[in-house]
């Protein structure tokens, strides 16, 4: 066991783990930040889906050794209020439907959008590798166009 100390959602928290541990294990079983989901555990699926130093990151599989002097931004701090012009469009659209993927979606079209804010299909499609057992893709893609036009007129 070590001690660490990660940078999330801008607030410092110290934490001991062993090395090794997946950062999703600390964010939901050290931390209590329950919004970042366990799907496969092998980097595929993107239910543990995280931003860390503006990249996307699959927190199943990054050790939390590696995590220190990190920017680290997860699902709960995203907005306070789920205000968010993503979570917004996610609701307009009615995209969840069981839910357990709609994090790590969340947080994949957050950094879409920062990179490419108005993205055409074929690059949502080609960006957004998160899996959804629930087919939720196209109301993912009607969300994503629907966020980018209200993140244009803000
Ligand atoms: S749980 Fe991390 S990618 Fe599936
Ligand atoms: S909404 Fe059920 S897995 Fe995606």
């Amino acid at each position: 066991m070590q001690k660490f100390t990660l940078k999330i959602n801008g607030q410092s928290h110290e934490v001991e783990a062993d090395p090794q541990m997946p950062l999703l294990w600390v964010l939901r079983d050290r931390l209590g930040m329950t919004g970042s989901k366990f799907g496969c555990g092998i980097g595929v699926c993107g239910a543990c889906t995280v931003r860390m130093d503006g990249s996307v990151t699959r927190s199943c599989v990054f050790p939390v050794a590696a995590c220190t002097d990190r920017d680290i931004r997860t699902i709960e701090g995203l907005s306070e209020d789920i205000s968010h012009p993503v979570q917004q469009a996610w609701i307009a659209e009615q995209v969840p439907q069981c839910g357990y993927c709609q994090s790590g979606m969340i947080m994949a079209a957050v950094a879409l959008l920062e990179e490419t804010p108005e993205p055409t299909d074929a690059q949502i499609d080609a960006t957004m590798t998160n899996l959804c057992r629930c087919g939720t893709y196209p109301r993912v893609r009607k969300a994503i166009h629907r966020a980018a036009r209200m993140m244009a007129q803000a």
